[in-house]
């Protein structure tokens, strides 16, 4: 390639992560009445960002006790090239729960979800729905980084969904936010692409005579780092603005770079 086409290319892909950087970062005010703060309110008719689980302490133990056990786990192969598990972390009282795929090299090398350049951007995503990342639960389909992040085996979904069905079970989140198409498809058990699935609010079974949750798939923060367009940043955040919605909490609206 021409040097001087590189150097525009190289031009452009930086000037589009820096456009999508300030579109999830700046600007962001909430419409309708600010929340006071991030605690429960004691409105009944306003809507907090966390909610009250019945048996706080019981939840607690039992959130910590997954963490043991995917610390330990030998299931699956990949529990030998992996340096950490990384079993999630948030808010035992979050009402979202946001579901990626598997963790990457930063990930395993921090037992962290989403703290490489994908999790960077969720962190901002996160931010522009009015949420701190520590008022909301952050999770995978796997706990362990399959190697060169190849995508998971079912035999390792099928190992490893257990610990998420629990984590699930547990926060009872209003709302689950699936990342990407592998936590979609296995959440909501179907071969779907995520171009369909993404959107629309779908419902999660948690479990025989629990109430099911509801869940909305949308694009993978890295996948909207590899394919920056206008209309995918756009779209993802038109998929939050429901998830804030339905949550019953004021949507922020951009002041600049919509
Ligand atoms: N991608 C994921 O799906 N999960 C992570 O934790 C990081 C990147």
């Amino acid at each position: 390639m021409p040097d001087g086409k590189e150097d525009m290319d190289r031009e452009k892909f930086i000037q589009q992560h820096i456009e999508m950087e300030n579109f999830f970062s700046g600007g962001f005010v909430p419409k309708g009445n600010p929340q006071p703060d991030s605690s429960l309110s004691e409105d009944m008719e306003t809507p907090s960002k966390l909610k009250q689980p019945a048996d706080e302490g019981k939840v607690k133990a039992e959130l910590e006790q997954i963490v043991k056990e995917a610390k330990d786990c030998r299931k699956c192969e990949i529990a030998l090239s992996r340096l950490n598990s990384v079993p999630g972390e948030g808010s035992h009282r979050a009402r979202i729960f946001f579901i990626g795929e598997a963790p990457g090299a930063d990930e395993d090398a921090l037992g962290r979800p989403f703290v490489g350049r994908a999790g960077q951007l969720l962190d901002k995503i996160i931010k522009a729905m009015g949420f701190e990342r520590a008022e909301v639960f952050i999770g995978n389909i796997l706990k362990c980084r399959p190697p060169e992040n190849r995508t998971p085996k079912a035999e390792e979904i099928i190992n490893c969904l257990p610990f998420l069905q629990r984590q699930i079970e547990l926060i009872n989140p209003d709302i689950i936010v699936a990342l990407g198409a592998y936590a979609a498809q296995g959440l909501l058990d179907t071969t779907k692409p995520i171009g369909q699935l993404r959107g629309q609010f779908f419902d999660y079974y948690p479990g025989l005579g629990k109430k099911p949750i509801k869940l909305m798939a949308t694009f993978h923060p890295a996948y909207l780092l590899r394919n920056y367009s206008p209309d995918n940043r756009r779209k993802v955040w038109e998929d939050m603005k429901k998830v804030v919605t339905e949550l019953g909490l004021p949507v922020p609206e951009q002041t600049k770079n919509d």
